[in-house]
């Protein structure tokens, strides 16, 4: 315990966390190992990590096939130089993530984090423009998304109303409205769609719907009009600054199917299949900032498969690694790339990190790829999901909990709009989870669960029911 003590001391005399106001922040829970989906501390409690630790974690903790890829990799070549080198992992996860895109989407460009994954995909988009003899240097967003906390990304994600400290320092992003389903339904969203499913509006969700009848919930649907409107709004907004700003545009950039740190907002694949084909029409290429919902998050492998639509650059990190290791890729269309070949050095893409496709980043990039297959991954987001849906639609009973959505291995329900981020109320529920041995950090409102694939049906039921417990208790 003396120890422990000396450790958390010595942590707050030098260490400035994130996200963290260290005035009021309980001291830090020093972990010591991991294993699964848990966490071990050093007072010898455990923790279930229901977040995957800021969502990077997907097969499981120290997963012992990563963890050997890694070491054996530092044996060989722990780091080189980028530019004017090349390695083996590199290349081997390069071309298995470009077999993996959509066809045509296959140029990989590595960088270190989600951050530095969009920085590279606004600025090669920028770039993109003036080597085709354009100054466009516009980007277009989604209202609620979030990009990264780098200036860039703030810029883009600014209309997430995270960063209104840093409002000076940002540059011209416009934002139209996100269609999220969840405030358009009274209630169950999952339940309302599988009531729905006879109408033939969701098929796309297929995957996602149980037999209603075996279901005997009383959902209140108001509302596919009200969703399509939505869509429609948005893509009427989106029209409207195409008209007015489609050649200063250097691209947009989206969160494909769920906004993650605005909420868990779930959108409709119809709309970015809209979305997509009004851009290709006017040109502009489309970001889809995969960094969340990439490796399985979804359901699918990509959140761009699940919703039948081929971007023109996609940003991936987080699960890249298997939670890992710092990597990041953005991954672009050949065409985009052949815009910066040129005799000289003035249009070639003048970026890179001293880290750029670390050696061993890359080697747990290629063990964590052969672990979806070996263990057939996406096969457990199915279970997690098939739990989540249950649960998530119990839960809907209770007074204090409304529009329950569930997508892959992502669920969420949502608690009084007045819970803010940061409020008292999202710190005791915080405090309450960790208490009973789960790390589960509410956003807002906001309660979801993002856990590595490796979880247990059993460690997910106990998570829900103290959910519903903190329903009862703290709210
Ligand atoms: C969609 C999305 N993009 C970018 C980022 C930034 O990633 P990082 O924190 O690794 O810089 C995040 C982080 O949560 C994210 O969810």
């Amino acid at each position: 315990m003396r120890q422990i003590h000396d450790l958390v001391t010595l942590d707050r005399r030098h260490i400035w966390h994130p996200f963290t106001q260290e005035k009021s922040a309980p001291p830090p829970i020093p972990i010591t190992s991991a294993e699964g989906a848990t966490l071990f501390a050093a007072d010898g409690r455990k923790y279930l990590d229901l977040i995957s630790s800021w969502w990077v974690t997907t097969h499981g903790h120290a997963h012992p096939t990563i963890a050997r890829a890694i070491a054996a990799q530092a044996e060989k070549l722990e780091q080189v130089i980028f530019a004017g080198f090349t390695h083996e992992p590199a290349v081997k996860l390069a071309s298995r993530l470009a077999a993996r895109l959509p066809p045509g989407v296959n140029r990989v460009f590595f960088s270190d984090d989600g951050s530095t994954s969009v920085e590279v995909a606004l600025k090669m988009a920028c770039q993109y423009w003036i080597n085709r003899g354009q100054r466009r240097s516009r980007f277009l967003a989604f209202e609620g998304g979030y990009h990264g906390d780098t200036v860039g990304a703030m810029s883009a994600g600014k209309a997430s109303g995270f960063f209104d400290a840093f409002e000076a320092m940002l540059f011209r992003v416009d934002a139209v409205p996100f269609p999220a389903c969840e405030g358009a339904y009274h209630g169950d969203t999952v339940g309302a769609m599988s009531a729905g499913k006879a109408s033939g509006f969701f098929d796309a969700f297929e995957a996602m719907l149980f037999r209603v009848d075996a279901v005997p919930f009383p959902a209140t649907w108001i509302g596919d009009e009200e969703v399509a409107e939505k869509e429609k709004n948005a893509l009427k907004a989106l029209t409207r600054y195409l008209d007015e700003n489609a050649h200063a545009c250097a691209a947009v950039i989206i969160e494909p199917l769920v906004q993650g740190a605005g909420g868990m907002r779930m959108c409709r694949p119809d709309f970015l299949r809209a979305l997509a084909a009004k851009l290709k029409h006017a040109d502009i290429p489309l970001i889809f900032d995969e960094v969340m919902t990439g490796f399985g998050r979804t359901g699918a492998m990509f959140a761009c498969h699940k919703a039948g639509v081929d971007p023109d650059i996609i940003c991936l990190s987080k699960g890249l690694t298997g939670g890992f290791m710092p990597l990041a890729v953005t991954v672009c269309r050949d065409s985009i790339y052949q815009a910066f070949l040129d005799d000289g050095f003035d249009q070639a893409f003048a970026h890179g990190h001293s880290f750029t496709a670390n050696p061993l980043g890359c080697a747990a990039g290629i063990a964590s790829l052969e672990l979806f297959e070996r263990e057939k991954t996406l096969a457990r987001v199915v279970n997690i999901e098939r739990v989540n849906r249950e649960r998530v639609l119990e839960l809907m009973r209770h007074p204090k909990a409304t529009r329950g959505r569930v997508l892959g291995g992502i669920a969420a329900i949502e608690l009084d709009d007045s819970i803010l981020y940061g409020s008292e109320v999202s710190h005791q529920l915080r405090a309450f989870f960790l208490e009973r041995g789960l790390l589960i950090r509410p956003l807002g409102n906001v309660i979801y669960l993002l856990p590595p694939y490796c979880i247990t049906d059993a460690e997910l039921h106990r998570a829900w029911n103290v959910i519903e417990e903190a329903l009862s208790s703290v709210v």
